[in-house]
């Protein structure tokens, strides 16, 4: 006997299966049955291998082990239409899916109807067991996922005619409205993150969690100074340490005073990590010290609007080679900045690169790479952190007391640039007007 919770389930479950399905559907309007069938890139699957993989997992894991009667439609599509489930056997290279001109549009459409039908039977004469109907909602919600993997795919695609096709012209666009820029308000005390309550999520956004917090860079009053300081917080809200900016970025940031301690904290069952504050990084020795410290992770937030973004981008990227750690380059956006965060990994790849708009960038790392790059060498190549350990000399340009710093001395003081200043071009442009 169902009881009334079951009964109430099962059709909401009916209904949600139907229209994800049908949503999937409503994305082919307008393309050819061509558009479909090509992958346009290895990272990217032909949008009929995105109807049959959502279909396959209702089959697989929803039909074979609890539709006693249910035949599939073809045995193939086991291995044709498995993506990344090792545990369920082979699968068709994924560089390969745009080969599959066969099983052809018109049969992928098919293979719908038989499993949705099947589906359906099941939902029809079957009590939803509680597992059953977990296994439906995550294949609901694998199919939404695909959804959006369908558009991304397809934009690709469609970029890469030159007959520049829109995939659909819904104008007018929609209307945006400008916002007035003011403080956001939240009450102060401690917060959560992941999902709450017994409704649908995925494993990764489990268990609810506390988080430890960066606050990017702010100016700090202290015994009469000002600091360009990045506070760390831990998941308890306790600010376990502050990292005052070293190099103030002269002569453009007035009147900050530089700080003078580095900042090296642990995390527990994770590894050790770093801040340095923006302009630091432009000088090599304060990654080099907390790399030395044992840091795998350098956090490294940035507040730059200047033409020089592409350069400090550069840099980030060299310092995670050259010291092997992760670098997360955060840079502000709007008035605070010119964006492209990036982070990158102690091989030297970049794992996310952003554009100029506000992201969230939920990235996972393994510091396990940072270990193994230190010992077996950069992509398996420098082995830069222990050759600099076995230096063979102390550099002079460090030992201020003894070092001819005549040359460095030459260059001045820090100073804005000043308009009188004879420039190079100048100078070429004079000397060759006298010898013409
Ligand atoms: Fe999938």
């Amino acid at each position: 006997m169902q009881t009334e919770t079951s009964r109430k389930l099962l059709s909401d479950l009916t209904a949600r299966f139907s229209r994800v399905r049908a949503a999937t559907e409503r994305l082919l309007k307008g393309l050819s049955a061509e558009d479909c069938a090509i992958q346009s890139m290895p990272d990217a699957s032909p949008v009929k291998w995105h109807l049959a993989h959502t279909t396959w997992f209702f089959e697989t894991f929803v039909l074979a082990p609890n539709l006693r009667a249910y035949r599939p439609l073809d045995p193939a599509y086991r291995v044709l239409f498995n993506s990344y489930y090792n545990a369920v056997g082979e699968k068709h290279p994924r560089p390969e899916r745009g080969m599959l001109s066969r099983p052809g549009l018109g049969e992928v459409l098919s293979y719908r109807r038989h499993v949705d039908e099947a589906v359906h039977r099941l939902l029809a004469e079957t009590r939803v067991a509680p597992e059953l109907a977990q296994l439906i909602a995550l294949g609901n919600h694998h199919e939404q996922q695909h959804q959006e993997l369908i558009l991304t795919d397809l934009k690709h695609l469609l970029s890469r005619s030159a007959l520049r096709p829109a995939y659909q012209k819904p104008w007018p666009l929609t209307p945006i409205r400008a916002r007035v820029r003011g403080w956001i308000q939240r009450e102060a005390g401690l917060y959560e993150i992941g999902h709450a309550g017994n409704g649908f999520c995925f494993d990764n956004e489990r268990p609810r969690h506390r988080v430890w917090l960066v606050n990017g860079s702010m100016y700090e009053r202290k015994d009469g100074a000002i600091h360009n300081t990045t506070s760390v917080i831990n998941p308890q809200g306790e600010v376990i340490g502050r990292y005052r900016k070293m190099f103030p970025f002269t002569p453009m940031e007035q009147g900050v005073t530089p700080g003078n301690d580095f900042l090296v904290f642990d995390i527990d069952g994770v590894g050790r990590f770093a801040v340095l504050n923006c302009y630091d990084i432009w000088f090599p020795e304060t990654a080099r010290t907390v790399t030395a410290m044992g840091a795998e992770v350098i956090l490294h937030p940035v507040l730059t609007f200047t033409i020089d973004r592409d350069v400090d981008i550069a840099i980030a990227h060299a310092t995670a080679a050259m010291f092997q750690c992760f670098m997360f380059d955060v840079n502000g956006l709007g008035a605070g900045g010119n964006g492209q965060s990036c982070v990158i990994d102690p091989s030297g790849r970049f794992l996310h690169r952003a554009d100029t708009l506000e992201q969230f960038i939920p990235i996972e790392i393994d510091l396990e790479q940072v270990r193994r790059q230190r010992k077996n060498g950069l992509r398996g190549l420098g082995q830069m952190t222990k050759s600099f350990r076995d230096r063979p000399i102390d550099f002079p340009v460090y030992d201020r007391k003894n070092f001819d710093s005549s040359y460095l001395d030459s260059l001045g003081p820090v100073q804005a640039p000043q308009r009188d200043t004879p420039n190079l071009v100048t100078s070429w442009a004079k000397k060759n007007r006298k010898q013409g």
